[in-house]
């Protein structure tokens, strides 16, 4: 909680999605903002949160940003958001940053552990589902207070795929991506809906194997566009609707990262699965039940992420 009475959001990382996050954190009055980065880094936060704080007055914005390097103020956060972390480049799978990222995760979640053991905090620096594993071990949280941020943003890129070959409002696509988020994440297209209409009835097969396998390398494909880095729009709205899920208790069903226990067959892995996020954090992880077809592919999604946490020596 900021001092003021408001929710307290922190986020650690300032890059492209950092600053996303921030300004949309503003934009829907979810609470105070506190970016951090490294000291190299402290124009770009300061500059980020000055440059947000002046927009504010445009459309009245009522919360504000402060741009800091210095982890005593991410202290009392709520919820917390890490983007700290390099993005990929033109021809990187994202398991080529995990030497690199691991480092940044280490010094991060120690400081999380040291500085606000009690925030909920959520994971999107890559590759998602093995930092969600070290961040979860080396800060020390409860399993309910950390999730990891890509289901979210898989299942709005299957979705903006269907309403864009259907030629239909995205508002009535109901879907699901579940599994890791690599390669062979998993869209549950029996489980998929456009107003209610099942998903197989309104695309040719052929069609809807195309939007799968797009939705698999969306990251891919933004990367190839960017040549710089990855996306940050997408996952910065997706981080957001967890955050909020969480600070106003809404308590919606996303899929995220979460610890399963035996879940789905899993036992002792972060993998993406349907949550409900609510002030407790993950309330609830359901399961859906699957076909074989669904049951092979959601198994060969888990060896990829198995393989990629089981190389994580902490
Ligand atoms: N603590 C805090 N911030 C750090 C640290 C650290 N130890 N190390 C690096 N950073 C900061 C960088 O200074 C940079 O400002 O993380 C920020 C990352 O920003 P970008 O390079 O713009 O990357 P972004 O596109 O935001 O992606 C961040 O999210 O989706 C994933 O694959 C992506 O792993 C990447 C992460």
């Amino acid at each position: 909680m900021a001092q003021n009475g408001k929710k307290k959001i922190g986020l650690i990382g300032g890059g492209q999605i950092g600053g996303n996050l921030a300004l949309l954190a503003v934009q829907k009055s979810l609470g105070d903002v506190v970016l951090y980065d490294i000291p190299a880094a402290e124009g770009l936060v300061k500059g980020k949160a000055l440059d947000i704080n002046q927009l504010a007055a445009v459309d009245g914005y009522d919360c504000r940003v402060k741009g800091t390097t210095d982890w005593k103020d991410v202290a009392g956060s709520d919820v917390i958001i890490i983007t700290a972390g390099m993005p990929r480049k033109p021809g990187m799978s994202r398991e080529d940053l995990l030497e690199i990222n691991l480092k940044i995760m280490t010094d991060v979640a120690g400081n999380i552990k040291q500085h606000a053991p009690n925030a909920f905090v959520i994971n999107v620096a890559n590759p998602l589902d093995a930092m969600v594993f070290a961040l979860h071990k080396i800060a020390g949280l409860p399993k309910h207070m950390v999730a990891g941020m890509a289901g979210v943003l898989d299942t709005s890129r299957f979705k903006c795929f269907v309403a864009e070959a259907l030629g239909s409002s995205i508002r009535d696509v109901e879907a699901l991506v579940l599994g890791g988020h690599g390669d062979d994440m998993v869209p549950l297209v029996r489980h998929s809906t456009v107003g209610g209409v099942p998903l197989t009835e309104l695309i040719a097969k052929d069609k809807l194997d195309a939007i799968i396998k797009r939705t698999r390398e969306g990251g891919a494909e933004l990367v190839g566009l960017y040549k710089t880095g990855s996306a940050y729009f997408g996952p910065a709205a997706s981080a957001i609707a967890m955050a909020e899920s969480f600070l106003q208790d809404r308590k919606r069903v996303l899929p995220a990262a979460a610890l399963l226990e035996g879940q789905y067959g899993i036992n002792g892995y972060f993998f993406g699965v349907p949550v409900q996020i609510g002030a407790g954090g993950v309330e609830k992880i359901h399961t859906v039940e699957l076909n074989d077809s669904e049951k092979a592919e959601l198994e060969k999604s888990f060896q990829s992420v198995k393989k990629t946490v089981d190389s994580v020596k902490l």
